[in-house]
């Protein structure tokens, strides 16, 4: 029996074990997926540990993604890149690669929701400057994104980023955020702003052309404030779920030895798996 998991701190909220217990069910994979509540001081020691306990890998969330990156004897480059690990695999030696598939979600999400969908139709507005933007941008400019322009509230984070990924990547302070709509193809929202408990992201989507696609990767709600107005608009619309679900795809090939789909029953079943809670 192969068994995975994710470990965070906390833990409960993930939605990974519904996503991949119905993949195990649905493949019909003797396999487990569970929820490993691991605090930070015991990170190391529960990495270490998979390999012993019989697990071929795992997931990793808040508050480890960046700190698993030293502990790791394998280090894919999307990983290094993004300066986190969201995926390891346990090696026949017991080694531990690590890998990061938030970016390949992320894209691979846009080209489901948003078929035709093309990197380099045009300028891409990206709000926010955080870990996941990290991830996204990174995809973004590999699959030939021309222009980005990024807008964050604490300019020096997208400072950072520009620094890191070059100069397609246009810095734009948080108060002219609306400025880099105009002429976009494609609008991002990689903050947390629009998420259950926050407010939402304050654009007016009116400076878009009509044919550009909005996502947004907060998943809770489902719908957010900004998809609502991109659909009030009749922009076309890709939300956080998919990102979460497609990214979990390599995960599960890497430890369960098969390529899973994202399909209408899966995101119904994870839906009501954080519905029940
Ligand atoms: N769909 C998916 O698969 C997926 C994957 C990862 C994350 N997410 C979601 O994406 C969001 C960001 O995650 P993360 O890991 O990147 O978090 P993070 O590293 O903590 O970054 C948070 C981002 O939100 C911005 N922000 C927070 N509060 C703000 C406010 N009041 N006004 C303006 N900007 C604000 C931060 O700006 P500052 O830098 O200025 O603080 C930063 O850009 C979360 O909602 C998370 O659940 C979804």
């Amino acid at each position: 029996m192969k068994k995975a998991g994710v470990m965070g701190w906390p833990v409960s909220h993930s939605l990974s074990p519904a996503l991949h217990q119905f993949w195990l069910r649905e493949h019909g994979i003797d396999g487990s997926y569970e929820s490993l509540a691991v605090p930070p001081d015991r990170l190391a020691a529960a990495l270490r540990a998979l390999a012993s306990k019989g697990f071929a890998g795992c997931n990793l969330t808040i508050p480890h993604k960046e700190a698993a990156l030293p502990l790791m004897e394998l280090l894919d480059p999307v990983a290094r890149r993004i300066g986190a690990v969201n995926t390891v695999a346990v090696g026949p030696d017991g080694a531990l690669s690590g890998y990061n598939t938030d970016g390949y979600g992320f894209i691979e999400n846009l080209r489901a929701e948003i078929p035709g969908w093309k990197a380099d139709a045009g300028p891409v507005a990206v709000m926010g400057a955080g870990g996941a933007a990290r991830a996204i941008l990174d995809a973004l400019i590999r699959a030939g994104a021309p222009e980005i322009r990024l807008a964050n509230r604490h300019r020096a984070r997208a400072e950072e980023l520009a620094k890191a990924f070059g100069a397609s990547i246009k810095v734009s302070d948080w108060q002219d955020r609306q400025r880099a709509l105009a002429g976009a193809a494609l609008l991002i929202n990689a903050t947390s702003l629009g998420m259950e408990q926050n407010p939402p992201l304050e654009l007016d989507l009116a400076d878009l052309p009509p044919g550009a696609a909005v996502c947004d990767i907060v998943y809770a709600p489902l719908e957010t404030t900004l998809l609502k107005q991109a659909k009030a608009r009749g922009l076309r619309a890709a939300d956080g779920l998919g990102m979460l679900l497609h990214q979990a795809r390599p995960a599960f090939k890497l430890w369960f030895g098969v390529l899973p789909d994202v399909t209408p029953e899966l995101r119904r079943a994870v839906l009501a798996a954080r519905q029940s809670r």
